[in-house]
C-alpha cells in the first residue's frame, strides 16, 4: 500500500502510525484521513498487530485540519459530502487499542484526533487546543462532546470559547492525557507501553477497551451490564484460561491471543 501522508511500520504486535505532512505542520487534509482510514481497516484485520500508536513528528502532532482546503468550501457541499464523518470517523470505530503519542501542536482536528485515540501519552513540548473560534468555526470532529465528556465542562467550554492552548501539564492535570515524558524519550515510551498492552491477549485487550468505551456511551447500569457480559465473555477466551493458570502455578503466562 503506497502511503503519501502517513509512515506505516510494525514492531513486533505494535504497528507505528506517523502524520507525515510536515511542511505544513501536518494538517489534516481529507487525502490524509483517507489513508488513515485505510490503514486501520488494514491494521485491524491484520492478526499480527494487537496496539498501534499514532503519532505525529518530533515537533508537531497535528495543527488542525487543512484550513486552506476547508477555506472556500461551502455549505451544501460539507453536508452532503458528510465532511469529517467519512474517514475521520474511523479511527473512533477502531477496536485494537491506540496510544497517541504528542509533541508540538494537537491543535483543532489534530486535539480531536488524538482524543479518538485510546489515551494520550504527552511530551513536555505537547500543547492541546481548539481553536477554530478564532477561524469563525466551531470543532467538527467531536472535540465538544469528547473534551466535555473526558474533562468536563469548565475545561471544556474555557478550551471551546477562548481557544487557548493546554500545555502538557495542564493537559495532565485535568486528566486529557495519561501521561507526560520528555521529547527525547515519547517515541520509546509510547512504543514500550503498546509493547506492554500488546503482550496481553489480543481480544482480551479489544474486550477491555469495549468495555471502557462503554462508559461514554451509555447509562451507568447498562454499562455495567454490558462490561459484565464481557467479562464473562473472557471465560470463553483460552486466554483466560492460560493467564489464570499461570497466575497458579506461578509462571508467566503464554497468551496465543484466542
Ligand atoms: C493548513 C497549516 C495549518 C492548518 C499550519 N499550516 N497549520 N496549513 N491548515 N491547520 C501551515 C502554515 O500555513 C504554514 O505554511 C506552515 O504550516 C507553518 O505554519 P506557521 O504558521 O508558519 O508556523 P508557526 O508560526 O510555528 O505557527 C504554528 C501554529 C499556526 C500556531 C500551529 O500554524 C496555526 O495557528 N495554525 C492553525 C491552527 C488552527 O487553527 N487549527 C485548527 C484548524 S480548524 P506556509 O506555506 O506558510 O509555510 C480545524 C477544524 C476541525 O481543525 C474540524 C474537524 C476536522
Amino acid at each position: 500500500m503506497k502511503l503519501d501522508y502517513l509512515l506505516l511500520e510494525q514492531i513486533d504486535a505494535v504497528a507505528l502510525i506517523r502524520l507525515n505532512r510536515p511542511l505544513s505542520l501536518n494538517a489534516l487534509c481529507a487525502e490524509l484521513a483517507a489513508e488513515l482510514a485505510g490503514v486501520l481497516d488494514r491494521l485491524e484485520q491484520d492478526r499480527s498487530v494487537r496496539a498501534v500508536v499514532l503519532t505525529g513528528t518530533d515537533t508537531v502532532f497535528a495543527a488542525g485540519a487543512d484550513i486552506m482546503a476547508m477555506r472556500n468550501r461551502n455549505y451544501i457541499d460539507v453536508y452532503t459530502s458528510d465532511f469529517v464523518t467519512v474517514d475521520w470517523e474511523r479511527l473512533a470505530s477502531f477496536r485494537k487499542p491506540v496510544i497517541a503519542a504528542v509533541a508540538g501542536y494537537a491543535l483543532g482536528g489534530g486535539c480531536e484526533m488524538a482524543l479518538m485515540c485510546d489515551f494520550i501519552i504527552a511530551a513536555e513540548s505537547a500543547r492541546f487546543g481548539q481553536p477554530e473560534i478564532k477561524l469563525g468555526t466551531i470543532p467538527g470532529a467531536g472535540g465538544s462532546q469528547r473534551l466535555a465528556h473526558f474533562i468536563g465542562k469548565a475545561k471544556a467550554m474555557d478550551m471551546v470559547l477562548t481557544g487557548r492552548t493546554l500545555d502538557a501539564h495542564e493537559a495532565e492535570r485535568c486528566g486529557l492525557v495519561s501521561r507526560v515524558v520528555s521529547d527525547a524519550a515519547l517515541l520509546n515510551e509510547a512504543l514500550r507501553v503498546a509493547a506492554r498492552i500488546a503482550g496481553y491477549s489480543g481480544p482480551v485487550a479489544m474486550m477491555a477497551k469495549e468495555a471502557v468505551n462503554g462508559a461514554f456511551e451509555t447509562t451507568l447500569s447498562e454499562g455495567v451490564r454490558q462490561e459484565r457480559r464481557l467479562f464473562h465473555s473472557t471465560f470463553a477466551i483460552e486466554d483466560q484460561k492460560e493467564g489464570m493458570a499461570a497466575f497458579a502455578e506461578k509462571r508467566e503466562p503464554q497468551f496465543m491471543h484466542r
